[in-house]
């Protein structure tokens, strides 16, 4: 639980530095199971979902501790050191419920191990998000797949193949590769989701020894190894804290440099901020943003390269202060509009048809009590409340922002934001 104050901000000045990526983070985790070697993960972000999944790889027999953050005073996170040795199927599969990226210990636990069992997973309720192409990667490797009292169980030593997915999934491509870095032969992953958190992973299982290349492409290859070992890796910085940080710039306007966002895992939004009249200067150190969004917006959310879905919910809230009409079309997940019954709560004018919402911006938005449904929902309602009228209290009952941003109100008051953590 956790609730947060926010009063109308002035011009955002100075600068943040980007943590590490939540969702290369999150499968380099994971990975680190797939060798008995330690394993070091620097710079990692400390959100509840890192905790979540420790927890979950602890009841696997992962011994997992944090370097003290004091040591690295100039880094964001901590150095988290895992090893594996004593490897075994999960002892507690509650974490597995909290937190849908806990799937990717699948296809780590089944290409060591030889078996593995998962619980459906748990997460936002951003749709139905079912894990049947993660399923079907196994079965292309030589998996056998039951259900087995509410769990499914995967076992089998596991073999070259290949898989077409049926749409770019991320976590699936993330597992079916990590499963194919111990499997006997070479595999091949046809539509395979090109996210730049897919090439950091397949960069950090290649210095791990694995053969991975097309990473970053639409198909993907690697070629089985006997074993992997320990490796040493910063994941990189996290494009949807350093976009949410550019959405709130665009509504309060100002002068803010995101140290370390890296410009070209961004391009979509960039884009569609300058489009609609806020300046983006890349630096050698990061990007400057500066100014405020004036024109509508045109949003279709797309897998990468196309425009975030995750960064969809923080734009609507642009789209709320910028006269005229903006349109959405959601096409990744069915059920990802929850922030815009909040955000008209607010005063904003969104109507929404299926995966279509049309925003009336321009009109006067107020501050009021707004509850956070999921994460990005929970960035997109602090987002508003910074060019709301009045105070914004964001209730977020079940701790969805801390999941994803490390202390989000300490970043925003350094940019000058009133808001409070109460
Ligand atoms: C990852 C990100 C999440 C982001 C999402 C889409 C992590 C930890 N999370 O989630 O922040 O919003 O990518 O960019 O990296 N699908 C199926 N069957 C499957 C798998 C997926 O139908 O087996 C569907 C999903 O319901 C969804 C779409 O494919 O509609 C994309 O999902 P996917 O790319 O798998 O998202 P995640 O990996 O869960």
């Amino acid at each position: 639980m956790a609730t947060y104050s926010i009063r109308t901000s002035p011009p955002l000045r100075g600068e943040a530095t980007i943590h590490t990526a939540k969702n290369s983070v999150l499968p380099i985790l994971a990975a680190a199971l797939l060798t008995g070697d330690p394993v070091a993960i620097l710079a990692t972000p400390q959100l509840t979902d890192v905790d979540t999944l420790c927890d979950l790889m602890r009841s696997c027999g992962c011994q997992i501790a944090w370097d003290d953050p004091a040591e690295t005073p100039n880094v964001p996170g901590a150095t988290l050191n895992l090893c594996a040795r004593e490897l075994c199927l999960p002892m507690n599969d509650d974490p597995m419920r909290r937190m849908r990226a806990s799937i990717l210990i699948m296809g780590p636990l089944l290409a060591r191990l030889g078996m593995a069992r998962v619980t459906l997973p748990g997460g936002c309720a951003i749709g139905q998000r079912p894990i049947d192409q993660h399923i079907k990667g196994m079965q292309a490797l030589g998996a056998e797949v039951a259900l087995h009292q509410g769990h499914i169980e995967l076992s089998g030593r596991l073999r070259g193949g290949s898989v077409y997915l049926d749409m770019p999934s991320v976590g699936a491509t993330e597992n079916i590769m990590m499963a194919a870095t111990l499997a006997q032969g070479t595999s091949r992953i046809e539509n395979a989701a090109k996210e730049p958190e897919i090439t950091d992973l397949a960069m950090f299982l290649n210095q791990m020894g694995a053969r991975v290349s097309g990473a970053g492409s639409g198909t993907i290859f690697v070629q089985g190894v006997a074993r992997l070992h320990g490796a040493r890796y910063q994941p990189i910085p996290d494009r949807i804290e350093a976009g949410t940080l550019a959405c709130a710039t665009a509504i309060a306007g100002g002068n803010v440099l995101l140290r370390g966002a890296r410009s070209e895992h961004m391009r979509a939004l960039l884009f569609k901020l300058q489009e609609s009249g806020v300046i983006i200067i890349e630096q050698r150190e990061g990007l400057r943003i500066r100014g405020k969004a004036l024109q509508p917006l045109e949003v279709r959310t797309m897998s990468y390269p196309g425009f975030p879905t995750d960064l969809q919910a923080p734009i609507m809230a642009v789209a709320c202060f910028t006269p005229g009409t903006s349109v959405f079309l959601e096409t990744v997940f069915e059920n990802r509009y929850m922030h815009a019954t909040e955000l008209r709560r607010m005063g904003a004018r969104i109507r929404v048809e299926d995966r279509v919402a049309l925003i009336d911006g321009g009109s006067e938005i107020q501050g009021t009590r707004v509850i956070s449904s999921d994460l990005r929902a929970g960035a997109s309602l602090i987002c508003a409340a910074l060019g709301a009228k009045g105070e914004t209290v964001v209730e977020d009952p079940q701790g969805h922002i801390d999941r994803g941003y490390e202390r989000i109100e300490q970043t925003l008051s350094e940019l000058g934001v009133p808001i409070q953590r109460l």
